[in-house]
């Protein structure tokens, strides 16, 4: 089937934490924005038409691989231009994956003034079908009364030397506080949740209720029970929730902000969103208990429904040191090692694609897009060492990556000779967005199978202004031969540059 819709993107008044006014970006004057629903299979159409009059926009489907169409996948100058005020651009893809995702802006750091949805996909084939009896959605985010636009530019600034990220206001849970949902007694609940965030990762818990994985970031596990789940940014899971067989009270839903990443606390955060599983409308709903320690499921230990195998020794291993510094002018920047990345004038795709025989050379896709050229099916090892004290989830465009192996303290430096010491599971969890721990590091899996330019980026949209991304260039050859570009592809390249305000540096 065809799934389409007509968005028209727009400013809109909104108040989800009822503390303060604010513009926010809806989508056909609505916001929350609509939450898109597909089943595996089906092709989405969706014409975007830029309604905000002095911003510049474009859509990303996180954690859609895109297989053939990665001129769909949305980021600015990477795979498109932005669609300039008053312009349109149609998405038009076919969904091969099943599972829970998002789509969210991904012209600079837009989407936190809440273009940001969830997209789920149904699978007739599901093995966790029958299992459960219904669904729920859930996302959870931070939330800012200010906007980018006045943000990015202090945070950037001379200002700011340590490159200290704005705290968010509020938590919100479906884009609003003390939520109740009405739930029967002895019902399984498919519940997805997805973190839409800007920067605070969530811990997420249900008093008196276990939680049952069976579904991370698109990839089925095996059932995993836990009581508590942590999401950075980007990051989702489904779990299976039984309820009592005979309940008379009602119990929290708690979401609470991942507050090591602050660098200061204000006195009237509440860092915590809370809802509630509400059994008995006319029982009272419980105050949260306070939680000391945070003992969350650890992902690595999840293992794919599938039992994929670790896939065979690297033939090409990309080493990315993390940095924050600053560039001599007093602000502060990320870095990959010791590069931070710009927007090149051409999208990286569009270079892809006319330089023929040259596109295989990095170095045609500019000094500052950080830029790695694959080749086609070559098994490709990522190793992140994080030289900073804070957390980062990063995200790999295009593909579910294998983890597999992750050091969460003071891990220094990952060692080719480590792996004479380490064993690797034998069947890896994969997904597509991974936390890797202050002064840890990682190790990622992947086969380059997919022709495309693929971002991997942190998901603080704090450290995208800052620079912290890079950019693979999958297989260029294979794809100047399969992907055929619509003429409309180009037509908002001619409005030239952004409306928006970037990366400071660039
Ligand atoms: Cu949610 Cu570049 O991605």
């Amino acid at each position: 089937a065809t799934v389409s819709h007509d968005f028209n993107v727009g400013w809109v008044t909104v108040n989800p934490d009822g503390a303060f006014d604010r513009t926010a970006i809806g989508i056909n004057g609505q916001w929350p924005i609509p939450r898109i629903d597909a089943n595996v299979g089906d092709n989405i159409v969706i014409n975007v038409h830029n309604q905000l009059g002095n911003q510049s926009t474009s859509l990303h489907f996180h954690g859609l691989f895109m297989n053939g169409t990665v001129h769909m996948d949305g980021p600015s100058q990477v795979t498109q231009c932005p669609i300039p005020p008053g312009g349109s651009f149609t998405y038009n893809f076919t969904i091969e994956q099943p599972g829970t995702y998002w789509y969210h802006s991904h012209t600079q750091s837009q989407y936190p003034d809440g273009l940001r949805g969830p997209l789920i996909i149904h699978d007739p084939k599901s093995p966790f079908n029958g299992k459960y009896d219904e669904e729920i959605v859930m996302t959870l985010s931070d939330w800012y009364h200010d906007q980018m636009a006045h943000l990015i530019p202090e945070f950037m600034s001379k200002g700011n030397p340590t490159g200290a990220e704005p705290v968010p206001q509020a938590a919100l849970m479906n884009d609003t506080q003390n939520l109740q949902i009405s739930v029967k007694p002895k019902t399984t609940y498919l519940l997805r949740l997805v973190n839409i965030g800007a920067f605070a990762g969530q811990y997420f818990w249900i008093e008196g209720h276990t939680m049952k994985i069976v579904e991370v970031d698109g990839v089925y596990t095996k059932p995993y029970e836990t009581d508590m789940i942590y999401l950075s940014a980007a990051q989702r899971y489904s779990v299976l929730v039984t309820t009592k067989d005979d309940a008379h009270s009602n119990f929290a839903i708690v979401g609470s902000m991942d507050t090591t990443l602050f660098d200061v606390l204000p006195d009237d955060l509440d860092w915590n969103v809370t809802s509630w599983l509400v059994y008995d409308k006319s029982k009272e709903l419980p105050k949260p208990a306070l939680v000391s320690e945070f003992e969350p499921a650890d992902d690595i230990k999840l293992l794919p429904y599938d039992s994929m195998e670790l896939l065979p020794e690297p033939d090409r291993t990309v080493e990315l040191e993390v940095k924050m510094d600053n560039l001599g002018d007093g602000a502060n920047y990320a870095f990959f090692n010791n590069n931070t990345y710009r927007e090149p004038k051409v999208p990286s795709l569009y270079t892809a694609l006319t330089a023929g025989e040259l596109a295989t050379n990095p170095k045609v896709y500019g000094e500052y897009t950080n830029s790695f050229v694959l080749e086609k099916d070559q098994i490709v090892q990522i190793v992140i060492n994080n030289h900073d004290d804070g957390r980062h989830p990063f995200h790999l465009h295009g593909h579910h990556f294998q983890v597999i192996h992750r050091s969460d303290e003071d891990g220094g430096d990952f060692a080719e000779s480590n792996t004479l010491h380490l064993t690797f599971p034998s069947t890896p969890m994969r997904r597509d967005t991974i936390v890797v721990e202050g002064n840890g590091n990682v190790v990622l899996r992947f086969k380059a199978n997919n022709p495309g330019v693929w971002l991997f980026h942190c998901h603080i949209e704090w450290h995208i202004v800052s620079g912290l991304l890079a950019t693979f260039v999958e297989a260029p050859l294979e794809l100047q031969k399969t992907i055929e570009l619509p003429a409309s592809h180009l037509d908002n390249c001619k409005a030239g540059g952004f409306a928006f305000a970037g990366n400071a540096a660039g």
